[in-house]
């Protein structure tokens, strides 16, 4: 049984994942930092050399690959759940955390972030809230469990996962 990550960016799915492997002896994968790995690129590099649509295939193709593993935590991408496909290879290997957390929270988070090229507009705030709303309910929908991140400590939000799965 995996324990699968998902969110908006900036939730804090790689800093929990990575204290939530730590602490129950699992092996931890980010899905961005493997599709980094085996393009050889950055997702910022995907993106713009590439484009989202060629990203997105990386996606589906790193999840039908990783939900072979069966005792890992696999942090995703915050868009990995929008498609059906990727959701239902990750139910049928693990269950789906969501962490919730408001645009306000990912936009003091990442304000001065610009590893994320959905992200890089003018109105970085305005363009969170959009997508945050628009993808809202395929979260929830999609979620095992919900938890509040915004204003936890990771150790709690940690502890809150580890003990969902017991
Ligand atoms: C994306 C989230 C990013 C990364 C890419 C697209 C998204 O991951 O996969 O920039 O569509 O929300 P994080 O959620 O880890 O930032």
């Amino acid at each position: 049984m995996n324990m699968v990550l998902c969110g908006f960016m900036g939730c804090g799915k790689s800093t929990i994942g990575k204290l939530v492997a730590k602490k129950t002896h699992r092996e931890f994968i980010d899905l961005d930092s493997f599709i980094e790995e085996k393009q050889g690129l950055s997702i910022r590099e995907i993106f713009k050399t590439y484009g989202e649509d060629y990203f997105r295939n990386c996606e589906t193709d790193a999840i039908s690959e990783l939900v072979n593993k069966n005792f890992v935590v696999l942090a995703l991408g915050g868009g990995a759940v929008l498609k059906n496909k990727n959701v239902e290879l990750l139910k049928s290997s693990g269950k789906i955390i969501f962490l919730d957390v408001t645009a306000n929270t990912v936009f003091s988070r990442l304000k001065n972030d610009t590893s994320r090229p959905l992200l890089n507009t003018d109105d970085k705030l305005a363009e969170i809230t959009k997508r945050l709303n628009d993808r809202l309910p395929i979260y929830t929908m999609v979620a095992d469990k919900i938890i509040d991140a915004n204003s936890k400590t990771k150790e709690v939000i940690a502890t809150e996962i580890i003990d969902f799965f017991k």
